[in-house]
């Protein structure tokens, strides 16, 4: 089942994305949490802090999995995602960090650090709930169009366009990761719940095709309808192509 909630901007997104993470956890506080990086979930992560904060959410014993990583940055290169979900959640909360995870991108042999990670996950127990922001052309995690549907965390080449787009926060543009590491459909479509976060006019266009057009890996995240427990919080700019009977 998917659920569709709308909401009228980024920050009541945010606030109602935190609500149900934090439902989670107070439900289950061992819970597993699969995380993301990107613009989207920062505010979702700022106000978990607020709540943690106002002593409402103790993050004491969940354990969380994140999406990706670039493939050969150091964890302290403020582009890594491991840097990102630091700065953002983990270092701002009661998080035990031998309990976050989020792939190696210093592992050289792909295949082991992918074999790895989708063990990790499944011996964990899985995913409880799965939060997700959608890419402009219907990627998630860094699982991009594609003529079919990757199943588990493997290794990605990133496309010309994400290398470009990126370029502006490196020194060089040698210095742009070429590849990631990333959970796969399958990884992704085993979560309990997914949680997709997605705001902004930008993004109307491709939450109209993922959600109410086919389901094809030519647009990863329309895999999604197929999962029984979606909810999409999104702002009205995103919602604003979607049919008028849905
Ligand atoms: C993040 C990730 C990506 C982003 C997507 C949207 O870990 O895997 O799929 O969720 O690129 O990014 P933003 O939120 O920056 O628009």
């Amino acid at each position: 089942m998917m659920r569709i909630y709308e909401t009228a901007n980024y920050e009541e997104m945010s606030r109602k994305a935190a609500n149900i993470l934090s439902a989670q956890v107070i439900l289950k506080p061992d819970c597993v949490l699969g995380l993301a990086t990107g613009s989207t979930p920062i505010g979702t992560y700022d106000q978990l802090v607020e709540w943690y904060e106002k002593g409402d959410l103790d993050f004491s014993e969940v354990k969380t999995v994140n999406l990706d990583e670039y493939r050969g940055l150091t964890r302290d290169n403020d582009q890594s995602y491991y840097y990102f979900m630091h700065e953002h959640l983990f270092d701002r909360v009661n998080i035990d960090p031998a309990n976050t995870n989020v792939p190696d991108g210093t592992e050289p042999d792909a295949e082991k650090e992918c074999d790895r990670y989708e063990k990790l996950i499944d011996s964990m127990g899985g995913i409880d709930i799965q939060l997700l922001g959608l890419g402009h052309n219907g990627h998630i995690g860094f699982n991009e169009p594609d003529s079919s549907f990757a199943k588990k965390t493997h290794c990605v080449d990133l496309t010309e366009s994400t290398i470009e787009a990126n370029k502006r926060f490196f020194a060089s543009a040698d210095e742009v990761p070429r590849q990631a590491y990333t959970m796969g459909i399958g990884t992704i479509m085993k979560a309990k719940k997914i949680l997709l976060v997605v705001n902004g006019e930008a993004k109307a266009d491709i939450v109209a095709k993922a959600f109410f057009g086919p389901v094809t890996p030519e647009v990863p995240a329309s895999i999604l309808q197929l999962h029984n427990d979606v909810v999409i919080v999104a702002d009205k700019a995103a919602l604003s192509k979607i049919p008028a009977q849905a």
